[in-house]
């Protein structure tokens, strides 16, 4: 039986954030999930998953409330990796365990796969007490470093801060990641001591226990990538764009294009359809969903949103929780925002805001709109400049319109109001009463041409500019 062991109590300095580090997102994700979604993998169903975290970090143990098989130990103080895993200890968490997986919360692009090696290679290896996965990296800065002997064996991990200059320079790293057996590991935890620079219990102390204990020490070398430990926000950036260079890599092997791909940026949510275009600095984001065909124009931002198939939204959309249905178009310059339901074949123009907005199949509102809290019958056709006025600053207020209806330009809808099927409401409106069903509504102050009034106004404007020059 494996336990897999995360540790996640660390105060997470170096981020200077008041969010505890492994709830920072990478790609639209906490790290802490994408860890979790290693451990519970390599512990199966027959293993256990413990999230070590600290008194402080009340806010990972109120997003851990959704992983009800995850089990939580606290370390209170975290002293160290080595402390931290005692805490799992004393919280009988590592129980009738034969492997010991511990995990980093902060190294979030380990694989399933890299993790059950270490454990093959511990399990196949009577004498080993610790499997490590290290790697090699150009930049080993702030890791522990493996240090061999000139034989080429292991001899101790060096944290960078206990480390020699001639250490420094070892470009083998330690990632955090280790496969333990749990018998060797139990004996050797009260052992630890925290005469280091950094007074802390060091869990790579363990390595060396182990051989003194005469047992071995397997090492492990990963892809560097996999070794990739946020420590800061810049270390974030690395991950996030590795995530989501891949995420839209897996996109064009599905079939989408992406035009100038390295200035999109697509959350591990989203799901392209065969054919989608996705086109340069389009941000998609949280469970976006594109259906086969569809073209996502330059420089929108979505999130949430599902669109059907053949589907046109063009520059610069911000849509978000809204349902775009086959061969609509959107855009450029449309804001669709929660609650917007867009049907077949719609057209919504520059400018339009939806909102709680449920548009039957062949709507058009293409300029300057606003339309809230409303639900309009199919091929309507809704004019430039047209309000809904749902909210008399106390409650939001419905406004219903039919089918075929003709919403003329300049038109406000005074909500709640009902306008019936096939009615025509004159451009300039202000509707403050229900129309009913083909009905012409006009409500506009009479109009006044003053003969003559346009050229006395041209000549009084000359006479003035005389005089001034
Ligand atoms: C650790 C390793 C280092 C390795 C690096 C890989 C030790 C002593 N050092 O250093 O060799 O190269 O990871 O990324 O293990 N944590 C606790 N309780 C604590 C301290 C830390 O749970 O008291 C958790 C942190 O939340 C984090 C993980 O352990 O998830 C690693 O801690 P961190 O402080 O980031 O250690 P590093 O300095 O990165
Ligand atoms: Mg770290």
């Amino acid at each position: 039986m494996t336990v897999v062991v995360l540790l996640a109590a660390g105060r997470g300095v170096r981020m200077r954030s008041e969010r505890p580090k492994v709830l920072h997102e990478a790609a639209g994700r906490p790290l802490l999930d994408r860890v979790l979604d290693a451990a519970k993998a390599v512990a199966g169903s027959a293993g256990r998953v413990v999230v070590v975290v600290s008194k402080e970090s009340a806010a990972v143990v109120e997003h851990l409330r959704a992983h009800p098989d995850v089990r939580v130990a606290i370390q209170d103080p975290p002293r160290g990796t080595g402390d931290a895993v005692r805490a799992a200890a004393a919280a009988g968490a590592l129980e009738k365990a034969k492997t010991v997986v511990v995990l980093s919360g902060d190294v979030p692009l380990l694989s399933v796969e890299t993790i059950r090696d270490l454990v093959d290679v511990l399990t196949k290896d009577k004498k080993a007490a610790v499997a490590v996965l290290t790697a090699t990296v150009e930049d080993p800065t702030g890791y522990g470093r493996i240090v061999r002997d000139k034989r080429k064996s292991f001899v101790r991990i060096r944290e960078e801060k206990d480390s020699s200059n001639g250490e420094r320079k070892i470009c083998e790293i330690n990632t955090g990641t280790y496969a333990f057996d749990r018998v060797f590991l139990e004996k050797a935890l009260p052992l630890l001591t925290s005469k280091n620079s950094q007074s802390e219990f060091y869990l790579t102390d363990v390595l060396s226990l182990a051989l003194k204990a005469r047992r071995t020490v397997v090492t492990v070398s990963g892809d560097p990538a996999s070794a990739l430990g946020v420590n800061s926000r810049a270390d974030l950036a690395v991950v996030d764009s590795i995530l989501r260079r891949r995420n839209a890599e897996a996109a064009m092997a599905a079939g989408a294009t992406l035009l100038r791909p390295e200035t999109i940026t697509l959350d591990d949510g989203v799901t392209l359809g065969t054919d989608v275009v996705v086109e340069p600095f389009v941000t998609l984001l949280g469970k976006t969903r594109v259906g086969s065909g569809s073209v996502i124009g330059q420089g929108a931002v979505v999130k949430d949103a599902v669109f059907g198939r053949n589907v046109v939204v063009r520059p610069y959309c911000v849509i978000e929780s809204a349902v775009v249905g086959d061969a609509a178009i959107v855009g450029p310059f449309t804001r669709l925002r929660e609650g917007t339901d867009l049907g077949e074949g719609v057209h919504v123009g520059n400018f339009v805001e939806t909102k709680k907005a449920k548009l039957h199949p062949g709507v058009k509102a293409n300029h300057l709109t606003y339309l809230g809290d409303t639900e309009i019958g199919a091929r309507t056709n809704v004019g430039a400049g047209v309000i809904t006025c749902n909210y008399d600053g106390f409650q939001k207020h419905k406004t219903t319109i039919g089918r075929d209806v003709f919403v003329g330009s300049d038109v406000q809808l005074v909500a709640p109001v009902t306008i019936g099927d096939g009615a025509l409401i004159a451009a300039g409106t202000t509707v403050t009463r229900d129309v009913p069903k083909d009905a012409l509504a006009l409500a506009r102050a009479p109009q006044t041409n003053l003969e003559g009034g346009g050229a006395t106004y041209r000549a009084r404007k000359s006479a003035g500019t005389k005089k001034t020059a």
